[in-house]
């Protein structure tokens, strides 16, 4: 695994069968319907990125901003690529871009329950806000967390 070889890079109509596949294991509660991937494709294409191997998709990250702000819409690494380097490359190069495109705050939204993608998001600098009682569908509480670029 360690030699796995696979490059960052704007996502294509192509991949959004793959990514819903993906978003659907990865948030069987509650994932984003494919028009929602449509739609963030429309509106914020440059910032919907893919991690890709051979023409497999591995992972991906969609993101959207509006001047200064930008939002974390979603993430997510096949089951199998985890724990291996490919959320956190997703997250640097998805905030470079955002930094190019004059962005100063980023923002995001996790569950409170989910300590592996806390970890990423706070082992890249983005700090804990507030408290979103009942965000998700399930009922769980979501944090919202932010990073000063
Ligand atoms: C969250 C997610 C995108 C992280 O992607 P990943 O490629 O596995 O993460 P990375 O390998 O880049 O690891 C980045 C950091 O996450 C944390 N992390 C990753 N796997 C972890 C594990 N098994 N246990 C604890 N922390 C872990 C660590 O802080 C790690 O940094 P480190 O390697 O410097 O310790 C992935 O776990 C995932 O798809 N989860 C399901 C979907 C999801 O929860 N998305 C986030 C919604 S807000």
């Amino acid at each position: 695994m360690e030699r796995l070889s696979y490059k960052i890079r704007a996502a294509n109509i192509a991949d959004i069968r793959s990514v819903v596949r993906l978003e659907r294991e990865s948030f069987p509660n509650y994932p984003y319907p494919s028009e929602a991937f449509h739609y963030y494709y429309r509106k914020c294409q440059d910032l919907f990125l893919v991690a890709e191997s051979e023409g497999m998709i591995l992972g991906y990250v969609l993101g959207c901003s509006e001047d200064e702000v930008g939002h974390v819409v979603s993430i997510a690494v096949a089951q199998k690529f985890r724990g291996i380097g490919i959320g956190r490359k997703l997250m640097i190069e998805l905030e470079r871009r955002m930094m190019g495109k004059g962005v100063r705050r980023i923002r995001l939204e996790v569950s409170v329950s989910n300590d592996i993608a806390r970890r990423l998001y706070l082992g890249l600098g983005y700090k804990e806000l507030a408290r979103i009682r009942g965000y998700y569908p399930d009922g769980s509480d979501a944090l919202v967390m932010e990073k000063l670029i």
